[in-house]
C-alpha cells in the first residue's frame, strides 16, 4: 500500500495504519531527513525478520534503532552520563550513537550483539510513528542489499514492490546521504560512517574522534569495524572511476579508445562526455542527487563514468566514503593510472 503524506505535517490517518501495521508485526517504509528507511517494531522478531527477507540483508549486519528522545534511548542501551547532554543538544538529527545494549530490543535487530545503534531521526513523519507506536522502531536503508540508498519512495517502490506492507511517500528525503555513525563504546568515540553530522560538528560535542580509513571507505577498511562495513556496498553495473585530476584530460583519454563516457558533475567540476549527470554545486546538492545519480547512471548504456574526487571536509568525507564504495575503490591520480582500469 502506498500512503501520501505531507512530510512536515504527517497525516493523521498515515500514521495510525503504519502504527497499526507495526503492532501486527508488519513492516513499514518512510522518509527520515538522511534517506528512506524499512521499519518494524524494534521489539518484533517477527517483523524484523520481515525486514532481513525483503531487504535481502545478511542477519550478522544489525539495524539502527530510531527513538523520538533521549529517554526512549536510555530504555534501549547504556548511555553514558556524560553523553546524556550531548544527546539532548544533538538529537534529533542525523547522528547514530552505539551503545551497550540492555537487551529490549529483538535479538534479531541487533544481529546477536551486546551493543546497539540508536538515533532520534530529525522527520516528522518517522517522529509521529515513534510517538504514537510510544516504542522504538527499527530498519535499515529501504533499498535491497546491494542496491544505493533510496531518496525517493519511487527508489522504495523500484526495490521492494510488493515486500512491503505500507510505503508513505513524503517526498525526497533531506540530506540524501545516511546518518553518521560514532561507537561512543570507545574512547576517544569512533567514527564508523560519515555522514550529514560531520567530523568537524562531532568534535565540538564530543570531543577529538578517531577517524579509521573505513571511516573515509579506503579499501583496507573492508576489515570490519562497523559489522555493516565488511559488505559489499553498491557499485553500478557500468565501472565508476574517481579522478583526481584533470576530468577534461580523462575524457579524452577514454575518447580516443573508442569508450562512451559519462560524467558525473560536481562542485563546478565537469566535461562534456557522451553523457553528462549533473549532481549539483555545492556539497549539499551533491549529497542529495548521490544514489539517484548512481541509480541513473546505469540507465545511459555508457562504457564508463568518471566522477570528480571531492575534498574531504565537512559532507565531503561522506560523499568521497559512497564514491569509493560504489567506484569498487577505482581511484585514480592520472591518465596511465586510469588506463589500467579501461585497459
Ligand atoms: O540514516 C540512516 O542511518 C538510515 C535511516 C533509515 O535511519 N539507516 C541506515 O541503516 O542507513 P543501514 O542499515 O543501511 O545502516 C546501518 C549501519 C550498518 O552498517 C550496520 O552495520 C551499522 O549501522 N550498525 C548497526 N548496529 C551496529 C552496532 N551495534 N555496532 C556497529 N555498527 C552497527
Ligand atoms: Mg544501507
Amino acid at each position: 500500500m502506498l500512503l501520501r503524506t505531507d512530510p512536515l505535517a504527517p497525516d493523521r490517518e498515515v500514521i495510525r495504519v503504519a502504527v497499526e501495521t507495526l503492532k501486527r508485526g508488519g513492516i513499514v517504509a518512510a522518509p527520515t531527513e538522511t534517506v528512506y528507511g524499512l521499519f518494524t517494531h524494534a521489539q518484533s522478531d517477527e517483523g524484523c525478520a520481515k525486514v532481513f527477507r525483503a531487504k535481502g540483508r545478511p542477519p550478522d549486519n544489525p539495524l539502527i534503532v530510531h527513538v523520538d528522545s533521549v529517554e526512549m534511548a536510555e530504555s534501549v542501551g547504556h548511555i553514558p552520563d556524560e553523553l546524556v547532554d550531548v544527546l539532548r543538544r544533538v538529537w534529533p538529527g542525523p547522528i547514530t550513537v552505539v551503545v551497550k545494549s540492555r537487551g529490549i530490543v529483538s535479538r534479531c535487530v541487533t544481529a546477536g550483539l551486546d551493543t546497539v545503534a540508536v538515533r532520534a531521526p530529525a522527520h516528522p513523519v518517522p517522529l509521529a510513528i515513534i510517538k504514537e507506536l510510544e516504542a522504538p522502531i527499527a530498519g535499515p536503508s529501504a533499498n535491497k542489499a546491494g542496491r544505493p540508498s533510496p531518496t525517493t519512495a519511487a527508489h522504495v517502490v523500484e526495490d521492494l514492490d510488493g515486500e512491503v506492507d505500507v510505503i508513505i511517500d513524503g517526498g525526497p528525503a533531506f540530506f540524501g546521504v545516511e546518518s553518521t555513525i560514532i561507537d561512543v563504546t570507545k574512547k576517544p568515540p569512533v567514527l564508523l560512517r560519515p555522514g550529514p553530522f560531520t567530523v568537524e560538528e562531532l568534535e565540538k560535542y564530543f570531543g577529538s574522534i578517531e577517524v579509521p580509513p573505513a571511516a573515509r571507505g579506503l579499501a583496507e577498511a573492508d576489515v570490519a569495524l562497523a559489522p555493516g562495513m565488511k559488505y559489499r556496498h553498491y557499485a553500478p553495473n557500468t565501472p565508476l572511476i574517481i579522478i583526481h585530476f584533470d576530468l577534461k584530460e580523462a575524457v579524452k583519454a577514454l575518447k580516443m579508445r573508442g569508450m562512451r563516457v559519462a560524467v558525473l558533475c560536481a562542485m563546478g567540476q565537469c566535461a562534456d562526455a557522451d553523457a553528462v549527470i549533473q549532481m549539483g554545486a555545492d556539497l549539499y546538492e551533491v549529497a542529495k542527487n548521490l544514489y539517484k545519480s548512481l541509480r541513473d547512471l546505469d540507465r545511459l548504456g555508457v562504457d564508463v563514468g568518471l566522477v570528480p574526487a571531492m575534498e574531504e571536509v565537512g559532507l565531503g568525507l561522506a560523499v568521497m566514503n559512497r564514491l569509493r564504495k560504489a567506484s569498487g575503490h577505482r581511484e585514480t591520480y592520472g591518465i596511465q593510472d586510469l588506463l589500467r582500469y579501461v585497459a
